[in-house]
């Protein structure tokens, strides 16, 4: 491995979403060999874990809330609680409902369920209650109702994180952790180049002012940026019928056929937007830089992909010191054009609402190891499936050489195993397919404390949070009608 000349001059390098260091030298020898980088790379895991340990260290401040609360607005607190009633007394009930009265908790919602001994008897029920509280009465309040009730705890929904169940709320989902803009980085390879510091700001402004809904503003690209895009795409075009998977093959031939991709066009975003939602849903809203883990993972549960515009300085086609459309447009749009690695991104989305922040840093993990930097099997040889792995001509052809160790997909493995941000990465997941890998996601989420589940509705574009019984019922009773539909189909067929 080749040890890093302390003299060496660094040039930022972007794979897959996530950044890194690379000697300038091996970055311009960079089309003709495969050649290692060294230095730190930055991404959405590095992020996640910035986000956790503030929070941390936030807690240990003091600046927690009392983890009684499940959300806190306008001095309010919002908690859920449980209690069963004192002896089997149809008084005990309105004694306690009196304790919310005399501290104006107004009830949101109230519901019996069976209690622990779970004969079905009154005195085996328990009632559940979401009220919303004055935060200073809230402990008198408890303290109240332990008197007149038994039992009397909340219930393990504690304080959860904002997440957007509307799409429109992704307008408020733009926190850009790391700001790797050439007018902030010495080391960028357009800090001293005026003209693209000035057309990288002119190409983040139509991030900036893009709402849900808008258009995607066009770019005309300059002739030198098309050249850009052309060394980019040609170099790694001519490694894809080796090293891509299957469905990456043949959506990138659609996407040359009926989506303007060649290597004398950019694609526009917009138009490539409107491909992806016929095939999978799933649509594109610009970007100015890296979000945060949080954010971009939960654009993922709406079936959006928050993807730059802009394109890498001309002085180093193939890094770039943050992601750009050659990585967004060559590496993820492609995969998300596949209706099971599409599912299985929304899944790794959906998992992260509400999410505690060690979860959303393990979902980050889990997110290279699969969505970045996958591998899968198929028809007997493992092929690259990750974005960015499919935009980086040395690491895709590191990834499906000899060096590296490859591993079965696992995700609590995956989840936390520690990725490499000093260099290509020495251990890959290896899915048996994009299902095995959907089934095996699904499983762990499943074990993620989460006080309720969600669903996405598609009719509605927002997220159902589903944490009552009337709720879930509800989407039983949808589920049955569509059963319905499949059971008729088949009969049909029969
Ligand atoms: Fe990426």
């Amino acid at each position: 491995m080749e040890e890093a000349d302390p003299n060496t001059r660094f040039v930022m390098c972007f794979f897959g979403g996530h950044i890194a260091k690379r000697p300038l030298g091996l970055a311009l020898a960079h089309l003709q060999q495969s050649s290692r980088f060294l230095g730190r790379r930055q991404s959405l895991i590095e992020d996640a874990r910035k986000e956790r340990e503030a929070a941390a260290a936030a807690a240990e401040a003091g600046e927690c809330t009392d983890p009684l609360v499940f959300e806190e607005k306008n001095g309010k607190a919002i908690v859920n609680l449980l209690f069963s009633l004192k002896g089997n007394k149809p008084s005990s009930l309105s004694r306690t409902l009196k304790v919310f009265e005399t501290f104006e908790a107004k009830i949101q919602h109230m519901e019996t369920r069976p209690g622990k001994k779970g004969t079905g008897s009154n005195s085996d029920l328990e009632y559940f209650i979401r009220c919303e509280v004055h935060r200073s009465d809230l402990n008198t309040l408890m303290s109240s109702i332990r008197r007149v009730s038994e039992d009397v705890r909340t219930t393990k929904e504690v304080k959860v994180h904002w997440f957007p169940t509307k799409i429109a709320d992704l307008d408020k989902c733009h926190h850009l952790e790391t700001k790797f803009d050439p007018d902030l980085d010495l080391e960028h390879p357009g800090f001293s180049d005026q003209e693209y510091r000035k057309r990288r700001k002119m190409i983040a402004d139509i991030a900036f002012s893009y709402r849900h809904g808008d258009p995607i503003q066009r770019v005309e690209y300059l002739p030198e940026e098309i050249a850009t895009w052309k060394q980019v795409y040609s170099t790694l075009k001519s490694l894809y019928p080796t090293h891509a998977c299957k469905e990456h093959l043949e959506a990138f031939h659609l996407l040359e056929t009926h989506c303007g991709y060649s290597e004398d066009n950019i694609p526009q975003l917009q138009d490539v937007s409107c491909f992806l939602k016929e095939k999978t849903g799933f649509q594109l809203r610009p970007v100015a830089g890296l979000l945060s883990a949080r954010d971009f993972l939960s654009s993922l549960a709406f079936r959006v992909f928050q993807c730059t515009q802009y394109i890498r300085h001309a002085s180093s086609p193939m890094h770039s010191p943050e992601p750009d459309c050659c990585h967004e447009l060559l590496g993820h749009v492609p995969m998300l054009a596949d209706k099971t690695f599409a599912q299985f991104s929304q899944d790794i989305g959906l998992a992260s609402l509400g999410a505690t922040d060690e979860e959303i840093e393990k979902l980050a993990t889990l997110y290279w190891f699969t969505v970045e930097f996958g591998l899968c099997k198929q028809d007997g040889e493992v092929k690259a499936y990750g974005a960015g792995l499919l935009s980086s001509y040395g690491e895709l052809l590191h990834s499906l050489s000899d060096e590296p160790e490859s591993r079965p997909f696992d995700p609590d493995e995956a989840a936390v195993q520690p990725y490499q941000d000093q260099n290509y990465q020495s251990v890959y997941f290896v899915s048996e397919s994009f299902t095995d890998a959907k089934e095996k996601l699904r499983t762990y989420v499943a074990h993620i404390k989460r006080p309720f589940a969600v669903q996405y509705n598609p009719y509605t574009l927002s997220i159902e949070v589903l944490d009552s019984p009337s709720q879930i019922q509800s989407s039983l009773e949808e589920l049955r009608d569509e059963l319905q539909t499949l059971t008729t189909a088949l009969n049909i067929l029969s």
